[in-house]
């Protein structure tokens, strides 16, 4: 048919189709939206206007969205407070109210009233009353040639002042971050509710079904959601905890369609997106992906291997892990996909031809040509500067996270430090907060596993950095224990006063002194300041001193992207865990060659994967009794129940738990995940395969209403 369009069609089809190679990537300002956005939307099939999501006179779209305890994102479902989020961004809460006897992981937990709803100290949920453009005010002392330190300082003074002076009411925020590498900032006046309780949750053969094989993959069929409610106080306004607090009254409510979408159907994703570095030089795309993605995916693999082992054989350690096996294993599967993306889209090859294109433009302009010529010369030669330092970094913090003796030390010295700056007499009292803080985590610590990891990783480690970067005194204690991990670990295990609560009690017990003279005397301690000091001395000065200068070089070349690519890209600020909106179609991909993934999943799909008994893909008898006999209620779809789908919206960590709107902002899914060949969108989105992966809402409402019967719930909603 091609052949047989007029030429001047043909060209207006090309460019619609150039456009559209770029239309889905991006996360938006949402006070943005109606300069920068809003005539793209409508052409895409947007039916509201940039004002429905963003207005500050009116409840809007925007006033019913959270970050939830600012690691996920949240929305408000119902007039009293009712949140979604995920499943996942709600493990931490329900793994915290569960024990053997009372195992809501496992089970599921239904508030059957108001009065079971479970509190949750430290979590809260931040509204965003308002964003203003501060980035005149903030850089009105940046003087050119200032050292980085000398301009961050002037803009410090200025945003303080700034924070002082703005227009807010007495129990809102402020918050102002740096946007495009920091050449623009922006102020958030902000709302935060500490009373956040926990409503309900499917259990986890529903909520983490496929669990981590299924992680980052599509087709899918996990059930990602939980919910909890806000509560205020009386006047509505934030409050800290008490039981007096009431559900809160919200500005905007989502409505609920029952509708679902078709392929091509406009969605938008409303959310907290946390880090993206879509702006690199190519020399940093490679080493992002050949050297640090690797040097953590090595670490990791190590330690994952370890704990797996344990879980299967152990139920209390199984309890005691899951959160930690399942956050590690989260990105060092990201990584993976993120490589292997990376290679396959040839996505280092993009930009280096995206870097010749800006060159081109930028040589034959003058005024570019002297503002920005050597800019990306010099970054290119700063990342590959920093690489053994980086790579350094990446294996020391994988150790002192992934060994948790490593992490306890770590903390003690910072405590320690603390003591050091506030005054010895603060000790007593110190040691008590420090000792209570400390409560939780043993309480899912084993020392058993924890000492194979040790085993594993330290080997590892010595292996991999080279050793003027671990330092002399790493290299003495390594020399001292035959440069063998497991000869180290059996004695770090057998003689640490770490390992344990009451250990730690009494070793610091003693006096301030006497514990500050043992740090190098107890083996655990002395490792770790040594590898600390080797660390610090040996690669974050360095470190730090090229970062400087990259961050600098960094922003001038955001500005010069921004100059002279701007008729060929449009572009937005990178994530910076700020409210973003982005916007896409449901479609589905080509993997590989061949092979088609359609975009939508249904409950056949759980079934087909059900092994029963198994950790990762067992189903619950009750949800394979509905299976069977089709009692889907209303939201079942011509005899099928849809479970998850899949659009183009650019989304990344922290977008969990978002809403996924349709034309009509009306909420149709919950955003979760993204598909293994598209982890990459973060340092290189290609809208042919990068996908963002949802929950229908009608699986949700499902699961809430026909399989736990918590129609109370139901009742609250508005649904269309
Ligand atoms: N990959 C998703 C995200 O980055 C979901 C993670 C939770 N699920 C899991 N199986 N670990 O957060
Ligand atoms: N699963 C991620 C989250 O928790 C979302 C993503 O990275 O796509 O925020």
């Amino acid at each position: 048919m091609l052949q047989r369009i007029a030429k001047p069609v043909l060209l207006l089809v090309l460019l619609v189709l150039a456009r559209q190679a770029y239309a889905t990537e991006g996360m938006w300002l949402p006070q943005l939206l109606s300069g920068l956005n809003e005539k793209e939307m409508k052409g895409m099939g947007m039916k509201i206007t940039a004002s429905d999501i963003y207005n500050i006179n009116k409840g809007s779209l925007k006033d019913a969205i959270v970050s939830f305890g600012g690691f996920c994102t949240a929305e408000v479902i119902s007039e009293q407070g009712l949140l979604l989020t995920n499943h996942h961004c709600g493990y931490d809460a329900i793994q915290k109210h569960s024990s053997l006897q009372n195992n809501f992981l496992e089970n599921g937990f239904w508030a059957k009233s108001a009065v079971e709803e479970l509190p949750n100290p430290g979590l809260f949920a931040t509204f965003i009353v308002r964003i203003d453009d501060i980035t005149k005010a903030a850089l009105q002392d940046v003087k050119p040639g200032m050292s980085e330190k000398e301009r961050q300082s002037v803009i410090d003074r200025r945003l303080n002042d700034i924070k002082q002076t703005v227009r807010r009411e007495s129990w809102q925020d402020v918050m102002i971050k740096p946007f495009y590498e920091g050449n623009q900032y922006f102020l958030f006046v902000t709302e935060t509710y500490r009373d956040v309780r926990l409503v309900g949750a499917p259990p986890s053969s529903i909520g983490k079904f496929g669990s981590d094989t299924d992680n980052w993959v599509w087709p899918r069929h996990t059930g990602d959601f939980s919910m909890f409610r806000i509560y205020a106080g009386k006047d509505g306004r934030p409050a800290p905890y008490s039981k007096d607090n009431v559900p809160l009254k919200p500005k905007y409510a989502l409505t609920i369609s029952l509708k679902g979408v078709k392929q091509n159907d406009f969605t938008m994703v409303m959310g907290f997106p946390g880090r993206t570095t879509e702006y690199l030089p190519s020399e940093a795309v490679k080493q992002t992906v050949e050297v640090l993605d690797a040097a953590k995916v090595d670490m990791r693999d190590a330690a994952l291997k370890i704990i797996d082992g344990y879980m299967r054989k152990d139920q209390q350690i199984k309890i005691q892990y899951a959160a930690k096996y399942a956050g590690t294993a989260n990105y060092w599967k990201k990584w993976m996909g993120e490589m292997q993306g990376v290679k396959q889209t040839n996505g280092i090859g993009k930009k280096l031809q995206y870097e010749d294109n800006y060159r081109q433009l930028m040589e034959a302009n003058p005024v570019w040509k002297q503002k920005y010529s050597g800019v990306l010369d010099s970054l290119n030669l700063y990342y590959s500067q920093i690489q053994p330092y980086a790579q350094a970094r990446d294996y020391y913090s994988e150790l002192v996270k992934n060994v948790e003796l490593f992490t306890v030390g770590d903390r003690l010295i910072t405590f320690l430090n603390d003591v050091h700056e506030r005054g010895e007499g603060q000790y007593e009292t110190m040691r008590e907060q420090f000792l209570a803080s400390m409560q939780p985590f043993y309480q899912n610590y084993n020392a058993k596993v924890d000492h194979d990891i040790c085993v594993s990783l330290t080997n590892l480690y010595a292996k991999a950095i080279p050793a003027r970067y671990a330092g002399n005194e790493f290299a003495q204690i390594w020399q001292e224990h035959n440069r063998d991990g497991r000869t180290l670990s059996d004695k770090l295990y057998a003689l640490s006063g770490l390992t344990s609560p009451e250990k730690l009690k009494a070793f610091v017990q003693q006096p301030y002194n006497t514990v500050v003279s043992q740090m190098w005397t107890d083996p655990a301690t002395r490792l770790v300041m040594a590898m600390r000091k080797g660390f610090v001395d040996n690669v974050s000065k360095p470190l730090a001193d090229i970062q400087a200068n990259i961050n600098n070089l960094q922003r001038t070349y955001m500005q010069a992207q921004m100059d002279v690519m701007s008729s060929k890209k449009a572009f937005y600020p990178d994530a910076n865990s700020t409210l973003r909106v982005t916007y896409g179609k449901v479609d589905g991909y080509n993997p590989r060659d061949a092979i088609h993934y359609d975009f939508y999943t249904y409950l056949d799909g759980v079934m087909e994967k059900y092994v029963p008994g198994d950790y990762e893909f067992d189903v619950p008898a009750r949800l394979i009794e509905l299976y069977k006999k089709k009692d889907y209620g209303r939201y079942g779809v011509n005899g099928k129940m849809p479970v998850c789908f899949i659009a183009s919206n650019h989304t990344t960590g922290g977008n969990s738990g978002s809403p996924a709107l349709d034309a009509h902002g009306h909420l149709i899914g919950l955003n979760f995940d993204r598909t293994w060949e598209g982890t990459m969108s973060d340092i290189n989105f290609d809208p042919a395969i990068c996908r963002n992966i949802m929950v229908d809402i009608r699986y949700v409402l499902f699961i809430v209403d026909k399989y736990a019967g918590c129609t109370r719930l139901i009742d609250e909603l508005k649904l269309q």
